[in-house]
């Protein structure tokens, strides 16, 4: 493992579409990416559409199950205009804000992509009031060149299909990149990596993985996927907020970019075990691997499902920071993921031997 490869899969994940309930391109490619190279005992797509995998331990001690989620926000059609303009309903979090103008991608029924813009009433024929208030998603409408409902109907694009927003992967300096859904395929792509480190140097406890559906609308996938694993311990790997930016008070950032995989002390679903969290910081010191502990209460992640799974599951999280999640373009660090895929391993392995 290096920063290449670990940016070779950060790019094709990323390009991946997969909004919430319909992550079957990025369930596919990840199941087939560890079934060619081997990484599991056991893999599987589950009936809500979780990739699960099983590697057996040595010893068979422990069941650690590492989960990221592999959905993404986006937007269902709500409506096709008859002059060929989209209405759009959106799933997950998104930031109005910043929804005006944004290039989008629709994926029609066929899987065929087509590019449009969110447009809204032009500002030439607003006056001063309209442009200073938000405009609210019901008045925008995506354009994608076509101009009858009847065309936009033949391409397979009605009420149901489904898009998000476009943003192609670039490097930027400092061994940053640039691109969409980071959140989270980010720790998809540190649960790939663990997997392949797995596969050279395997460890006693038995470690579970949940590619998990449906995050970003409530945590869906985390449910059924700790139900049917049975972890004794767990840790969902996120994507953080890295609110290290102009504007915002040292003690109200999150965590910062380039410091290292953020610990999460507790956020809105989850008060993290302090047992799971010691073995994480203590293998983190021995290792010599960066870590940053990441500001409460903010946010919420799949372990606030998986921690109250079956009769309880000590639980915690550690996340990549990253710049601008839930905007189109996120930015981070190469390296953070780097250290995430490092304190996940140090953490399995455990060699600072602290019991949970
Ligand atoms: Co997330």
């Amino acid at each position: 493992m290096n920063i290449e490869s670990i940016k070779t899969l950060q790019e094709k994940l990323s390009e991946l579409i997969g909004i919430s309930g319909y992550e079957d391109d990025v369930s596919k490619f990840i199941l087939n990416l560890i079934k060619e190279e081997q990484l599991a005992d056991k893999a599987w797509i589950d009936q809500l559409g979780n990739v699960l995998a099983v590697v057996n331990g040595k010893q068979n001690e422990d069941r650690i199950l590492l989960d990221a989620h592999i959905d993404e926000i986006g937007f269902l059609i709500s409506h096709v205009d008859k002059e060929g303009f989209l209405r759009f309903a959106p799933i997950g979090g998104w930031d109005v804000r910043i929804l005006l103008g944004q290039p989008v991608v629709i994926r029609s029924e066929t899987g065929k992509l087509y590019n449009g813009i969110i447009g809204s009433k032009p500002p030439h024929l607003t006056t001063v009031a309209e442009r200073k208030k938000l405009v609210a998603i019901k008045d925008m409408y995506i354009d994608i060149g076509m101009f009858s409902k009847e065309e936009v109907e033949r391409q397979g694009i009605k009420m149901g299909t489904t898009g998000t927003l476009s943003c192609p992967f670039l490097d930027f300096p400092n061994d940053m990149v640039r691109g969409k859904a980071f959140d989270d395929r980010t720790g998809c792509n540190v649960l790939i990596q663990i997997m392949r480190i797995l596969k050279e140097k395997p460890v006693n406890d038995t470690i579970l993985f949940n590619f998990a559906v449906q995050e970003e609308i409530g945590c869906r996938g985390a449910i059924t996927g700790a139900f049917t694993l049975k972890p004794t311990i767990a840790i969902a790997i996120e994507n953080t907020t890295a609110a290290d930016v102009p504007g915002i008070k040292d003690h109200e950032i999150p965590a910062y970019i380039g410091k290292g995989p953020a610990i999460t002390i507790a956020d809105n679903s989850i008060i993290c075990s302090s047992k799971v969290n010691e073995r994480l910081i203590k293998n983190a010191e021995l290792a010599k691997v960066p870590y940053q502990m990441k500001r409460p209460l903010y946010g919420g992640t799949d372990a606030g499902k998986i921690h109250i799974s079956r009769d309880g599951v000590p639980s915690s999280v550690v996340s990549v920071p990253c710049r601008y999640i839930h905007s189109p373009t996120s930015l981070l660090k190469l390296d953070d993921i780097l250290h995430t895929v490092e304190l996940i391993d140090a953490f399995i392995r455990n060699s600072a031997n602290i019991k949970i």
